[in-house]
């Protein structure tokens, strides 16, 4: 099987990536392991029924699916699944789902008994490319997303492009988004490869986008430098989804980072990756108040006055980082959506 190695010493990991691969996912646990598989109720039963039937000694944990489900109360729950079936130190978590799972699933893991194993199976784009590894976890808290958490980094990630076929077609397109965020700030060989190809591979886009996000990790575990190039559109775009989540028509995560990477970026930019969003079919424009947008980035970022660090790309595959004020990223925002 295709593995990727993130290098972290002792924290060190494999990324193992093969259509089918969920036929084998039990080769990354120590069968002796007990199990607590975290999942939904998005991902399909035949998922988690490949899974456990190679499994001996195994639990379920299963919620509805949906980021309100990211909270203190579900992370409760599963420590109370992991205490009454007496899991202990040598026994482990599995997050089967998206990154919602991922990030509650790892947090109950990271704080279980100080830490047990914990081994990731994202089943949406997104998930595979960009949050099943790096080691954020995380529950939302207080009204504030990923504020109580840990980086805790998986024993093992197992990647099965075939599960995107059940993917809903706007989930895939949100993957695309994060896809484009990677290789528009880091690798123009494969943003062109995105523009020129028709039907690209995605196990092969997949291993690409992770290559750049292992990389970066490795560089910058704790996100400390480096690592918030990663957070390229994600200011404005979180401000636009707090704003949109307010309207009957709610966009999605990644639908907002491509608005916001229009947002910050330059003109050439701006037009190569509005063709993209096209292509995978996102949103290339917005309607909302200047002010409201304004409001909620300076309240995310807990800053009015002072200056906030964004990811700016004048030229694909490379990036900077400015500092700029909140009137001053409005005005990039009206150069981009539809501001009124
Ligand atoms: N999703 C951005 C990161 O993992 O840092």
């Amino acid at each position: 099987m295709p593995i990727l190695t993130v290098e972290l010493g002792k924290n060190s990991y494999d990324i193992l990536i093969e259509k089918g691969a969920l036929k084998k996912a039990a080769e990354i646990f120590d069968p002796d392991q007990k199990v607590l598989f975290v999942t939904d109720s998005g991902v399909p039963e035949k998922y988690l029924s490949e899974i456990t039937k190679q499994v001996k000694n195994y639990v379920v944990f299963k919620t509805e699916q949906g980021e309100q489900n990211k909270c203190i109360e579900k992370y409760c729950e599963i420590l109370e699944t992991l205490v009454v079936n007496n899991f202990d130190r040598k026994d482990c978590v599995v997050a089967l789902g998206g990154g919602v799972m991922g990030d509650l699933a790892g947090f109950a893991a990271a704080t279980y008994m100080r830490g047990i194993d914990f081994y990731n199976i994202p089943t949406t784009l997104l998930s595979q490319v960009d949050s099943s590894i790096g080691g954020k976890t995380a529950v939302d808290f207080c009204g504030c997303k990923n504020i109580v958490g840990a980086f805790y980094q998986p024993k093992g990630v197992l990647i099965d492009p075939e599960v995107l076929s059940t993917l809903d077609k706007r989930q895939f397109s949100c993957g695309m988004a994060e896809v484009i965020k990677m290789f528009a700030s880091f690798d123009k060989k494969s943003f062109e490869l995105l523009e020129n190809e028709e039907n690209p591979d995605i196990t092969d886009i997949i291993v690409r986008a992770l290559k750049i996000k292992k990389d970066v990790v490795e560089k910058d575990e704790k996100e400390k430098g480096l690592r918030m190039a990663l957070n390229f559109g994600h200011t404005a775009g979180h401000g636009i989804e707090s704003l949109s989540a307010k309207t009957d028509f709610p966009l999605f995560h990644g639908e907002c980072v491509g608005l916001g990477m229009l947002c910050m970026s330059s003109e050439e930019v701006k037009n190569r990756i509005k063709k993209l969003l096209i292509k995978y079919s996102l949103p290339i424009d917005y309607k909302c108040s200047a002010s409201d947008l304004k409001s909620i980035i300076s309240h995310d970022k807990k800053s009015s006055g002072e200056s906030i660090n964004i990811i700016y790309v004048d030229k694909i595959g490379s990036f900077e980082v400015k500092k700029l004020n909140c009137d001053e990223i409005i005005k990039m925002c009206k150069g981009a959506i539809d501001l009124i």
